[in-house]
């Protein structure tokens, strides 16, 4: 198996009284997706945060590409290739899919006082990257606030792509959508670890995880609970991790069944 790009040993993060996270360590490898699962407040978005540059964590170590680094600011991370797709994808719903792919990276042409923004290339990159992507747009110039979830999560997915990623962190990109748009989500996520990218999928879904995930670490109250390959755990022992097995078991007493 090939090293890891990034390796996050023992991070902690502390946000003055609360312990978000308090000894988390996982690790990505070219070409896998690594899920991270974990229930509401489990401390998910905290750890990418630290990961993708937003927060420096309290305590802990990050390797990147075999050396310590600290990132100190998102673009730092962005620039060693992490991109992230966060939660609240960050869109403008009235502006263009080619506005949004490339927000203020936009092709130019031309030079000093004749330099404007290249909007046929532009175009082109967008609908020829979506198009890998599975997407077919109307066209580029389509307000992203017309397209679905699933779409618009696949323009985060692009973008990042496209800006040469070596990881990419998608924080809960399925929990909002409806089955056909998921399982479009979860195709694209096979495409993008089939071009070598390291992908870090963030869910509480365990059959969404299940179905695209290589590995599969498990955050409980701020801590990892372990790491399990493919294979070696099913989706009932994932689901039990996750609730912290005892509380899951006198919630089914207590409902009278399964959940
Ligand atoms: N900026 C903040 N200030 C204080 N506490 C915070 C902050 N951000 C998160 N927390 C707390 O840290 C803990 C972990 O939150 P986090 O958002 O990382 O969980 P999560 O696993 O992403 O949950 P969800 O599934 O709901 O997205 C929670 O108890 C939360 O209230
Ligand atoms: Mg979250």
């Amino acid at each position: 198996m090939s090293a890891p790009i990034i390796h996050m040993e023992n991070i902690k993060k502390h946000y003055g009284n609360v312990i978000a996270l308090n000894g988390v360590t996982f690790d990505v490898r070219a070409g896998e997706c690594h899920c991270l699962l974990g229930d509401n407040g489990a401390g998910k978005s905290t750890f990418i945060k630290t990961m993708s540059g937003v927060h420096k964590p309290t305590e802990g170590s990050i390797n990147f590409e075999g050396k310590p680094l600290s990132f100190n600011s998102p673009r730092d991370a962005m620039e060693a290739g992490i991109a992230t797709v966060f939660q609240d994808l960050a869109m403008i719903p009235l502006m263009s899919v080619t506005r949004n792919f490339f927000m203020g990276r936009e092709p130019t042409k031309g030079r000093g006082i004749f330099k404007r923004f290249d909007i046929d290339t532009a175009n082109e990159i967008t609908m020829t990257e979506m198009h890998k992507m599975g997407i077919n747009l109307r066209g580029p110039d389509q307000a992203v606030g017309t397209l679905s979830g699933g779409e618009r999560q696949t323009v985060a997915i692009a973008r990042a792509v496209y800006f040469g990623a070596k990881v990419l962190i998608l924080d809960e990109p399925t929990s909002a959508l409806g089955v056909r748009q998921t399982a479009n989500v979860l195709a694209t996520i096979n495409r993008v670890r089939a071009l070598g990218i390291g992908v870090v999928f963030i869910s509480h879904n365990v059959r969404h995880a299940m179905a695209v995930g290589d590995r599969f670490t498990v955050l409980n109250r701020g801590q990892t609970l372990g790491t399990a390959t493919r294979g070696e755990i099913n989706a009932a022992q994932l689901q039990d991790m996750m609730a912290g097995g005892q509380e899951m078991a006198e919630l089914e007493g207590s409902l009278g069944g399964t959940i």
